[in-house]
């Protein structure tokens, strides 16, 4: 297990635990982090799963394939450089102590 922090659109820091594998994007909606629904499943079709990567270790993100950089440019409200799907990152040791933040709804 890691713990990733999500924060909510109010601030709200919630710290959760993930685990190895499992995409953020389930750890984070089992938790009821506000903001991130997940319509889609994981399948990098709705971007609402959508958050800003805050802090991260040097490369312990995977680099984003083509449909996550697709949902992100047509799907996402207000993508920014650093936006990502959490449904397409899976938890490593390198993510331990992440920090997210969510992005606004569509
Ligand atoms: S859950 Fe739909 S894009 Fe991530």
């Amino acid at each position: 297990m890691i713990t990733v922090t999500f924060i909510e659109a109010d601030g709200t820091r919630r710290a959760i635990q993930a685990k190895l594998g499992d995409p953020l994007m389930i750890p984070a909606r089992n938790a009821g982090v506000r903001g991130i629904v997940a319509e889609c499943g994981g399948s990098a079709m709705c971007a609402t799963c959508h958050c800003y990567v805050e802090e991260a270790a040097a490369g312990s993100l995977p680099d984003a394939l083509p449909d996550e950089l697709d949902t992100i440019e047509f799907n996402a409200n207000e993508p920014q450089d650093n936006s990502r799907l959490t449904c397409q990152i899976k938890a490593t040791p390198a993510l331990d102590g992440a920090v997210f933040r969510v992005a606004t709804g569509r």
